[in-house]
């Protein structure tokens, strides 16, 4: 044993190798003997069947009493395990994970914000996990953890990342089309950076529109350069003519500032037709400033170019 506080990454290697390791014997032990008994008993060696007992009881206890008890012995060893997982240490840093279609955002409890995970190295970290539409499911197979992010509940996991760097963090849980682009990593930075990272607050978030585009997750939906996903592209936003269904109502509008904020905050109010009514509302997720850099962003020159197919 060290002095280092135990990780999720050994408690959950342990019970693996064990079980891993009894499952190799067993594999070895069961293939040997098939060996040995077609050889030895092969119907050249053996021409007449032979008589054979039709019960051993000593033999019968010892088949039926071993493997329970290994099989007892994997419980509980995966038990201890799992109470390990369960039982977060007590000076955790606490993180908020959401999941949307299809994205990830991390919230600090100073009001930062990001799209990345970050956490410092060798620190608890405790990650309440909740969803904001389906089942989605947080995993990150550097820490041996995964959990469902369930609509109306608060999931958790805990690790401790043994040293600094970047690992991946996956959505395991099947959850529509671009279930697969729900990928983001865990930054894991030495104690002094991250409490430098994590200081910088909201302030630090008032960076371009594209960087925001990416952060509250509007890029796994929506492209910039006017390919086809799951809603319209931003390029040539600004001044389209959309037709939408309003309260059940086709109308025609002309994309405005308002219309774009409405679009955010209240997607289902004006809905562009031929779309699906999937995106979930904005309101209260983005701080006021950046939806303003964000409004400003899709209105903007920069993507003025008109789609070909528009
Ligand atoms: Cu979210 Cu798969």
């Amino acid at each position: 044993m060290t002095d280092l506080p135990f990780t999720t990454i050994e408690t959950v290697d342990a019970v693996f190798l064990y079980i891993f390791g009894i499952s190799g014997l067993l594999l070895l032990g069961i293939t040997a003997t098939m060996v040995v008994f077609v050889i030895r008993y092969h119907h050249r060696r053996h021409p007449q069947p032979q008589p054979s007992p039709s019960s051993k009881l000593w033999l019968e206890l010892v088949w039926t009493l071993i493997p329970t008890l290994i099989v007892l012995s994997m419980f509980w060893y995966s038990w201890e395990g799992y109470l390990k997982l369960s039982d977060v240490p007590p000076d955790a840093l606490k993180v908020q994970a959401e999941g949307r279609k299809w994205s990830w955002s991390f919230n600090y409890e100073n009001g930062r914000s990001s799209d990345r995970l970050y956490v410092p190295v060798g620190r608890a970290v405790r990650v309440e996990i909740t969803s904001k539409d389906v089942l989605h499911s947080l995993y990150i197979p550097a820490f041996r953890v995964k959990k469902d992010a369930v609509p109306g509940i608060t999931t958790y996991v805990w690790f401790r990342a043994p040293e600094a760097g970047s690992f991946d963090l996956f959505c395991a849980e099947y959850c529509g089309v671009s279930h697969s682009s729900m990928i983001t990593t865990v930054e894991v930075l030495p104690q002094e950076q991250f409490d430098a990272w994590l200081k910088q607050g909201k302030k630090a978030a008032t960076v371009e529109g594209s960087a925001l585009l990416t952060r509250h997750g509007c890029s796994g939906c929506h492209s910039v350069d006017g390919s086809q996903r799951i809603g319209p592209t931003f390029q040539g936003l600004f001044g389209r003519q959309v037709q939408v269904v309003s309260a059940g109502r086709e109308q025609t509008l002309i994309v405005d500032l308002n219309y774009v904020q409405l679009a955010i905050l209240q997607p289902q109010t004006d809905l562009v037709q031929g779309y699906p009514p999937i995106m979930p509302s904005y309101q209260g997720q983005i701080p006021s400033d950046e939806l303003q850099v964000l409004i400003d962003y899709l209105c903007s020159d920069a993507l003025s170019t008109a789609p070909a197919d528009q």
